[in-house]
């Protein structure tokens, strides 16, 4: 890195081109130097090596089309980057983090980019990526272009002119150059308690290699009227803090249960059907009560409440008023002994008429919606002949059932129909992309549970009982 005044000198004009086109907009050109380079440039123009005008053209140029790169490359690939399976460098999430960065912060972001190592290669590709307006991409990629390709080697042409012998200092101009460029990442990896937190995670997780054993799954904790004390419960939740892992405490101990657990996800065994911060409601917790405490997923409709009186059109309205907060729901649907025809290994059609009766009547509410980019909405398939008896339903059936709810979510809500297996993600960002996801829960344990998460349909499992002895599981 410092030997960069020998390297401009043998790469010349086109060279530097080159290098600054690459880590504009290739995925691969993200380690090469940048703000030391150009400014180091714009010092040897002032030693009389290359033209200034000549270099600030063509660094402006170089950095113009190769964001412009990047953006095509992003909204072309997208739909293929969507595709892919998620892995450990690759998460959709992210993506559609950088979407709504981009929603967000708009233009600003291509501009300040541009200063940052690494950031300024995946920025316009992430642009593209999130198929952000192509104008306002233009005009923010030619500011941000002549911020930084002519204001840095103005800045080394004027310093080399004005201070004498600044060669000498050149080293550490170029240091203070890096450390500037990187500070504004620093700067919001130290005040940004989630960053930290995500940092922090990925290092656990890579030296703690069971926690990825439920990778690509989703593993829901309902604890259930469970346990006792709020000792054992923080007990519970710190063997259960492990990545994919949703726990879902009983009410009284969420708050705290959200400060104990880091990796693990926090969910709720209930909400409140209306969609009202505060009001004359006894007893009743409302979803906002719950996402200002960290909760981010909803059971609804547990058999064991609808047992208990709660309605379909209660339901409904729960899953509305979910997703308008940002909860993902989680929707238990499933028949009793007498649909199933008591036979367990083979799904009947009552069964299968049953539950998509319920699905019509629980989605109802939302079958016109259309959603923002974050929605998703699980379906758990939970026979109820199968909760808490230890009589599971066989992970075949289960796997036809899930397959069956899948299919229809087309008639359930247009909003689902973008998220069937098949349709890439990306055709429904930013559209009405609701992700279906569908569990099985059942007298699920940690014997069992890899029977069920073995099939690829199968998107996870809800676990009652057996959660409460988490241990087991990792
Ligand atoms: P179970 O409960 O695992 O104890 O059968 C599942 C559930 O109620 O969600």
């Amino acid at each position: 890195m410092f030997d960069l005044i020998p390297l401009i000198k043998a790469i010349g004009y086109l060279g530097i081109f080159i290098i600054v086109f690459a880590e504009s907009g290739l995925f691969i050109g993200f380690f090469l130097p940048g703000d030391s380079l150009i400014f180091t440039a714009g010092f040897l123009a002032s030693q009389g090596f290359l033209n200034i005008w000549d270099l600030i053209f063509l660094i402006f140029i170089a950095a113009v089309i190769g964001d412009n790169f990047g953006y095509a490359f992003g909204k072309k690939v997208g739909p293929m980057i969507f595709k892919r399976e998620d892995s450990f460098l690759f998460h959709k999430d992210n993506l559609n983090k950088a979407k709504m960065f981009y929603e967000k912060y708009g233009g600003k972001a291509i501009i300040l980019a541009r200063f940052m190592p690494g950031i300024r290669t995946f920025a316009p590709i992430l642009a593209g990526v999130g198929k952000m307006q192509y104008s306002k991409f233009l005009s923010f990629n030619i500011i941000g272009g002549a911020l930084w390709g002519i204001g840095l080697p103005l800045l080394g042409y004027y310093l080399g002119n004005v201070i004498p012998n600044i060669d000498r200092y050149i080293v550490f101009i170029v240091l203070l150059i890096i450390f500037i460029s990187v500070s504004p990442m620093i700067w919001h990896v130290v005040k940004d308690k989630a960053t930290r937190d995500r940092i922090l995670n990925t290092l656990l997780n890579a030296l703690h290699t069971k926690a990825t054993k439920y990778a690509g799954k989703l593993v829901v904790f309902n604890w259930k009227m469970n346990p006792e004390t709020l000792e054992s419960a923080i007990d519970m939740a710190r063997k259960s803090d492990h990545k994919n892992i949703v726990v879902a405490p009983p009410f009284v101990f969420i708050e705290e249960i959200g400060k104990i657990i880091k990796t693990a996800k926090l969910g709720a065994q209930d909400l409140f059907y209306k969609n009202t911060n505060g009001g004359s409601f006894t007893g009743e917790i409302s979803a906002s009560e719950l996402v200002n405490l960290g909760v981010k997923y909803a059971i609804i409709g547990h058999s064991e409440r609808r047992a208990m009186g709660e309605s379909d059109e209660i339901i409904s309205k729960k899953i509305k008023t979910a997703l308008d907060n940002g909860l993902i729901p989680i929707l238990c649907v499933g028949e009793s002994k007498k649909e199933s025809g008591s036979m367990n290994n083979e799904l009947s059609v009552s069964s299968k008429e049953f539950v998509r009766d319920q699905l019509e009547k629980d989605l109802f509410l939302i079958r016109n919606s259309s959603f923002s980019i974050h929605n998703s909405l699980i379906v758990a398939y939970e026979p109820i002949w199968a909760i808490g008896t230890g009589n599971n339903c066989s992970p075949e059936v289960a796997l036809e059932m899930i397959k069956f709810i899948k299919s229809l979510s087309g008639s359930l809500a247009p909003a689902l129909a973008k998220s069937e297996v098949g349709v890439p993600t990306a055709e429904r960002v930013g559209i009405v992309g609701c992700r279906l996801l569908v569990l099985y829960g059942g007298s699920v344990n940690s014997k069992n549970i890899s029977d069920f998460l073995k099939y690829k349909e199968i998107d996870g499992v809800l676990v009652g009982g057996a959660s409460l002895d988490p241990k087991l599981f990792f």
